[in-house]
């Protein structure tokens, strides 16, 4: 990574590039959430979308290098093809088998790196000062992409259990040989029920999401001291999180996610380690209301 920079010691001359590739891209919050940071620190540079046809991506990422860029995030759909392309991979993209952050170094090659699991972890700790891994088990509903992230980065935080339920159980059963660790599989018919001595509940399914209907899930048997954490952030309240704030629970939203696995990305291409603000949340906030 780069070595760290303050605020202001740019100089001209200094424009440094980084982008977003994805198919499709535009409707990426990052553009917005790197472009705040850059003003907000003085930073001469530029972080652009960039729509990657499935099929065009080895040519675009050695097109990073060509055309001067210090990096990019990658997303849907090219996390999993983008960390077999770079020339190394971090342990957290070994793991999970896909990269969302790719740094160019100074001689040309790829650094790849998953950071959506600290992410998740870093939201968790924001919305709870002194939440741990290891104070109890964790139900986690879905075994998509973002349940990978979630699945791995609370058994490196060191989760005594984690009960993993998937709509479609194969999915769940491949994750969770996968991963090893403290991982128990469950039927999708008995979510309701497994929320029992929980203490922390997370939703990495797209139910509750813009366009979907509501979680179907019963809170009555999660203790009102679980933590319970939606990864989906549009709309930033889901009917799940209405749900057990009603109840008492402490909720955390997706959004911040989202704006924590940014942290580290900019920090590698533009030296500095940007903060959340409120101002920041509001003006990201504000793209989702
Ligand atoms: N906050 C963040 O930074 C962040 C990061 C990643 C994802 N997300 C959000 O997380 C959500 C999931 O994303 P993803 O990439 O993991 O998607 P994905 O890989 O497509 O997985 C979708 C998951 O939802 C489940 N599902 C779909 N329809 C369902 C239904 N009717 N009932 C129960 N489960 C159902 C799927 O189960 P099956 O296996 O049975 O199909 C699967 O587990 C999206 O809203 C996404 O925006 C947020």
């Amino acid at each position: 990574m780069t070595t760290e920079l303050k605020a202001g010691e740019f100089k001209a001359g200094q424009f440094r590039a980084a982008g977003l590739i994805g198919w499709p891209v535009f409707q990426s919050r990052s553009p917005k959430l790197h472009g705040y940071w850059l003003e907000k620190y003085a930073i001469p540079g530029a972080y652009v979308p960039m729509p990657v046809a499935p099929g065009r991506l080895e040519d675009a990422l050695r097109g990073l290098v060509a055309l001067g860029f210090a990096g990019c995030n990658v997303t849907l759909p090219h996390k999993e093809a983008a960390a077999k392309l770079v020339d190394r991979v971090d342990p957290a993209g070994r793991r999970m088998g896909a990269i969302n952050l790719i740094v160019v170094e100074p001689d040309g090659s790829l650094s790849g790196y998953n950071k959506d699991g600290y992410g998740f972890i870093e939201n968790l700790r924001d919305g709870k000062p002194g939440w741990r891994g290891d104070a109890g088990p964790a139900v986690v509903l879905g075994a998509g992409g973002g349940a990978r992230s979630v699945v791995v980065s609370l058994l490196d935080e060191g989760a005594p259990e984690i009960r993993l339920l998937n709509r479609t159980r194969a999915r769940a059963e491949q994750l969770a040989a996968e991963f090893g660790g403290p991982v128990t599989v469950l039927d999708w018919e008995r979510r309701h029920a497994a929320l029992a001595g929980a203490a922390l509940l997370v939703n990495t399914t797209n139910q509750g999401m813009v366009g979907q209907p509501p979680l179907d899930l019963a809170l009555d048997a999660l203790p009102t001291a679980a933590l319970v954490c939606d990864i989906v952030y549009n709309p930033l309240e889901t009917p799940l999180l209405a749900a057990a704030r009603g109840r008492g629970n402490a909720v955390v939203n997706g959004l911040g996610m989202l704006l924590h696995q940014a942290r580290p990305a900019f920090q590698a291409w533009f030296g500095v380690l940007p903060e959340i603000t409120p101002e920041l949340r509001a003006a990201i906030e504000a793209t989702i209301k």
